[in-house]
């Protein structure tokens, strides 16, 4: 990044006060409201939830206890006894308003002219439909529908028509290969997957259907496949099983105001794998009232969102992101939520600030590898559009460097918009630590603050507070309404979360405060990868590799990359007599794209004769991190727990040797 004007940025004590520029309408306005808020949520945490949830949502009926919560069980419970649903929420209430015919959802399709508008009566009569459809498929409340989609608007209102009779949905990313797909399915026990033809990516359809069709014979819980027509490709429709989702809703006798089920606060909405500690994902179970509640909140908080805002979030639905920032929030404030089915520099770099300008869109929600990779192709993509309908600018899913935080700031901020740097999980529901736009003083990297109503704090190993600028774990200490209500499937795995310190939550992220009280995020404390803001959890990787019939082992750990933020480094050591060449690297990538999916394609594979491990047989992953990063024996600190010593110089010396673009010596075992 040469750019004189960032770099002198850079050496100057960076900190950024609120905008005064539309100050006077924000919800919160200054430190001052934002510490009377703290202190409110404080001394009576209830009632601060209690007003923020009647205030933001429509309750059918109210709660008995606003909340019932205790990590020692651990037992996560809000608004106990209370009536609602979040398709009446993000749809309904809004056409009894003069939102009625306002753009509820516009959506970008891949192709410029490719644009559809949904305003909120439209987009009643479209859930209305596809929920008559799957009610009479027979899908019931507590039933699990499976959306394998891309982003087009079929998938909100699929979304929104599961919220509606109670069916809990669960997305998988179109990223997601056949393995990922599969132990989804199966861990989800789904009556119904929802796909597409195919999703488009540069120009060209890639196959979804297809992928199932190779999978669903393991997944005896199917009955029905409805697939939507995005693409116009030719596709396997098997007769009783597949269904085209156009001819579906086509049925005349659909009712178009299909009645909403009225949901206990704490049934499920939706489950969302994410990965876990172990080969299996981790099927986070969110809850209707609590998370709703926890979405609404902070996109009008955090985003500052009033019904007149645009509202885009880049995330895809695959990911908590796409469910809380593009759907569920904006869409219970009423706001307009746009979807953006392309990427950011398909067919060229300027994709964003074309649909920027073309939408007049005012907070844009995005990540950090999205904007180093637009920086990295030029400021001159964006000098052509007027882009000052934006208000407030985000970032999510790894930590920003201050490069990336200077260029977002100066040319898509001009040097005026707040970036709120939000902190949170797919367990969390939505933002726990973040600036507020129109309160916080912000330093770029740090995340600032807890919410107010969040109480974090960083924790040694002995599980005392850290004082400041110490790392620690980051944990949470009090429940919040949008926290998971479980893992579905695996409570062992729920009770983890909740094990290490007593009564609190763990996020499993290692951070600090500094002297001023600002939170910086220093990345997993945990084996999981964070490539382009998408955990991966090495264990799902290593096992894959190891299914392979040519490897014996597998360990696999980051490195850090200029435009994904960290890139997967996997070491293998083959079986017995098995030969190290290209044409197996390349096979054993292809394996783990194919089983997983693209995003956890290793960056480099290199062959090893044996891991480092310790005498009892455990791999010594902190060395191989190390060393893929390239640090040299001297740097490797204590390897006198090591089983065999000697292992390390080869592999040291490998890794230079792939580094340069050359292949490994082939050294005979010993
Ligand atoms: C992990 C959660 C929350 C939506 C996207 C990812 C990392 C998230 C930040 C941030 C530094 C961040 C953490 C976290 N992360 N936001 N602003 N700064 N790191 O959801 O897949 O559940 O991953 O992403 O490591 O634990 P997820």
């Amino acid at each position: 990044m040469a750019d004189d004007k960032i770099k002198s940025l850079l050496s100057e004590d960076r900190h950024y006060a609120p905008p005064r520029h539309g100050k006077d309408i924000a919800r919160i306005r200054s430190r001052h409201e934002y510490d009377a808020l703290c202190e409110l949520a404080r001394t009576d945490n209830d009632s601060f939830w209690a007003e923020r949830a009647r205030g933001l949502l429509h309750w059918f009926k109210p709660w008995e206890k606003v909340q019932n919560c205790d990590f020692n069980v651990p037992r996560v419970e809000w608004f106990t006894g209370a009536h609602l649903n979040a398709s009446y929420n993000c749809v309904d209430r809004h056409i009894i308003t003069d939102r009625r015919n306002k753009a509820a959802l516009i959506w970008q399709g891949e192709r410029e002219m490719e644009v559809r508008c949904y305003t909120y009566q439209m987009l009643y009569t479209d859930v209305c439909r596809v929920a008559a459809a799957l009610n009479a498929l027979q899908i019931k409340k507590g039933d699990r529908v499976a959306l394998y989609m891309p982003m087009v608007p079929e998938l909100a209102v699929a979304m929104l028509a599961c919220a509606r009779i109670g069916a809990v949905h669960m997305n998988i990313f179109t990223g997601y290969a056949d393995g990922g797909v599969l132990s989804r399915i199966q861990d989800s026990g789904a009556r119904v997957v929802i796909t597409a033809d195919a999703v488009m990516r540069g120009g060209e359809p890639k196959p979804l259907k297809a992928n199932l069709d190779r999978i669903l014979g393991q997944c005896p819980s199917v009955e029905k496949v409805l697939v939507v027509n995005r693409a116009n490709i030719e596709v396997n429709m098997l007769k009783g099983r597949d269904i085209w989702w156009q001819d579906l809703l086509d049925d005349f006798t659909l009712d178009a105001d299909f009645p909403c089920v009225s949901m206990e606060a704490n049934d499920p909405l939706f489950i969302l794998h994410t990965s876990g500690s172990t080969g299996r994902p981790t099927g986070v179970v969110h809850s209707t009232g609590g998370y709703l509640t926890y979405a609404a909140h902070t996109t009008q908080w955090v985003f500052d969102v009033k019904d007149t805002d645009v509202h885009w979030c880049t995330a895809d639905c695959g990911w908590i992101t796409g469910h809380t920032y593009m759907i569920y929030g904006p869409l219970s404030l009423g706001a307009t939520t746009i979807m953006f089915e392309g990427t950011p520099t398909w067919p060229r770099p300027d994709r964003f600030w074309r649909i920027v300008e073309k939408f007049r869109v005012n907070m844009l929600y995005t990540a950090p590898t999205v904007v180093r990779s637009l920086m990295r192709q030029g400021v001159e993509w964006t000098n052509h559009y007027d882009l000052s309908s934006l208000r407030i600018l985000g970032s999510v899913g790894e930590p920003m460097n201050p490069e990336a935080w200077m260029w977002y700031h100066t040319y898509i901020g001009k040097g005026q918009l707040p970036i709120v740097d939000t902190w949170w999980q797919t367990e969390t529901g939505g933002v726990m630590l973040s600036p507020l736009p129109y309160a916080s003083h912000i330093t770029p990297g740090s995340v600032t603050k807890p919410l107010p109503g969040i109480e974090a704090c960083i924790m040694n190993t002995d599980g005392k507070e850290e004082e400041a600028e110490s790392g620690g774990n980051l944990v949470i200490k009090k429940p919040w309404p949008g926290l998971m209500k479980g893992v579905h499937n695996n409570p062992e795995k729920f009770k983890s979360y909740f094990s290490t310190f007593k009564n609190c939550y763990l996020s499993g992220d290692g951070a600090k405060v500094d002297d001023k009280g600002n939170f910086w995020i220093l990345g997993r404390m945990d084996d999981a990868i964070n490539v382009s803001g998408h955990r991966i959890s090495t264990a799902e990787i290593e096992s894959v590799l190891v299914s392979h019939p040519a490897v014996g082992e597998a360990g696999v750990v980051p490195i850090p990359h200029e435009i994904k933020g960290e890139a997967i480094y996997a070491y293998v050591a083959l079986q017995d007599n098995i030969e190290w060449t290209e044409d197996l690297r390349k096979e054993l990538r292809n394996h783990v794209r194919s089983q997983i999916g693209a995003l956890a394609s290793p960056e480099q594979i290199q062959f090893v004769d044996e891991l480092p491990k310790t005498l009892s047989g455990k791999i010594l992953r902190r060395l191989l991190r190390k060393i893929a990063s390239g640090d040299l024996l001297e740097n490797l600190g204590d390897i006198t727990t090591l089983a065999r010593p000697d292992v390390l110089p080869v592999i040291i010396t490998d890794r230079s040797r792939l580094a340069a673009g050359q292949p490994e010596k082939l050294i005979p075992k010993t």
